[in-house]
């Protein structure tokens, strides 16, 4: 979508970190905002950074893992704003730890919030956007949907499904006019690792972080770049329509490396 000034953008996740940080600078592009989040506290203090209500801004409670929820938040943007033109399937959960100790209420609580939280939001979403004739999908994946991140299989196994089903999205999309982005970061300054302020009690599983690799990418994420990086590549992808949105170019070389590996493992031609 070249045209991004007056059309109205919906953000998962956008009450902190890369959501917040998309919905700055699409509304400096000059779109109206509309933040969906289950956190209370922290959306309405988004909202008021914003500008508040008044500003073109809206802020819904919402969790990606209910398709009603999902259902109320784009018939509240719809009510407000009167139609949708971007909409950034954003919201992610995190765990560390080795692939064999995390549990199963660990993959559970991943899989509904990082790539069924992405369904909801399509099946909300989606079929209007269709109808329009215009329109753009982000979803928010991961470097780790790329490569493989230490300590973070479980994790980097919904941003590969997140990557993919983003691949097919735009082949299908295509035809009716809206585009697909994927964005995959490297570790940005937000509040990713911790994450667990937001598991609901009927996940909580058994006691398993590895406080020391929680640490370490609690460390990293501390002295990593500010989330403005990925927000100013989403905002650019959507205005290109390009489909890989790859914000940091310190994972570059393994990204290459990962492609390397597949290159060297295909059969000669025949
Ligand atoms: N920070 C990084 O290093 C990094 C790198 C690559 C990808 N990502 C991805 O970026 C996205 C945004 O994460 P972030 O880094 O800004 O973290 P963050 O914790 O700062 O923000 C995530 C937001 O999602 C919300 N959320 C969590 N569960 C939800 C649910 N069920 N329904 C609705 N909202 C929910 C949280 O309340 C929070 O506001 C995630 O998909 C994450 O996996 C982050």
């Amino acid at each position: 979508m070249e045209h991004l000034g007056g059309k109205v953008v919906a953000i998962t996740g956008g009450a902190s970190g890369i959501g917040l940080a998309m919905a700055t600078r699409f509304q400096a592009a000059g779109m109206q905002v509309a933040l969906g989040d289950i956190e209370a506290g922290p959306l309405a203090a988004a909202v008021d950074g914003l500008g508040g209500n008044d500003a073109q801004v809206l802020g819904v409670e919402c969790d990606v893992t209910s398709p009603a929820s999902m259902e109320a938040f784009r018939d509240a943007v719809l009510d407000r704003f009167g139609a949708v033109h971007v909409v950034c399937l954003n919201a992610g959960v995190a765990t560390s730890g080795s692939l064999l100790e995390t549990p199963v209420e660990s993959w559970r609580w991943l899989f509904e919030v990082n790539v069924l939280g992405i369904v909801n939001g399509l099946a909300a979403f989606g079929p209007g956007l269709v109808e329009q004739g215009e329109g753009h999908v982000v979803c928010t994946a991961s470097a780790s949907g790329l490569i493989s991140a230490p300590a973070l299989g479980a994790y980097g196994a919904t941003k590969h499904a997140v990557v993919g089903l983003a691949a097919v999205l735009r082949d299908e999309l295509a035809p009716a006019g809206v585009g697909v982005s994927v964005v995959c970061p490297g570790v940005v300054r937000t509040r990713i690792f911790e994450s667990e302020r937001n598991r609901p009690e009927a996940l909580q599983g058994p006691t398993h972080i590895d406080e020391d690799q929680a640490d370490i990418y609690l460390h990293v994420a501390e002295n990593a770049p500010g989330p403005e990086l990925v927000a100013d590549a989403v905002h650019d992808g959507v205005v290109a329509n390009q489909l890989f949105v790859l914000p940091s170019p310190e994972v570059g070389g393994l990204i290459l490396a990962r492609i390397d590996e597949i290159r060297a493992a295909m059969p000669p031609k025949p």
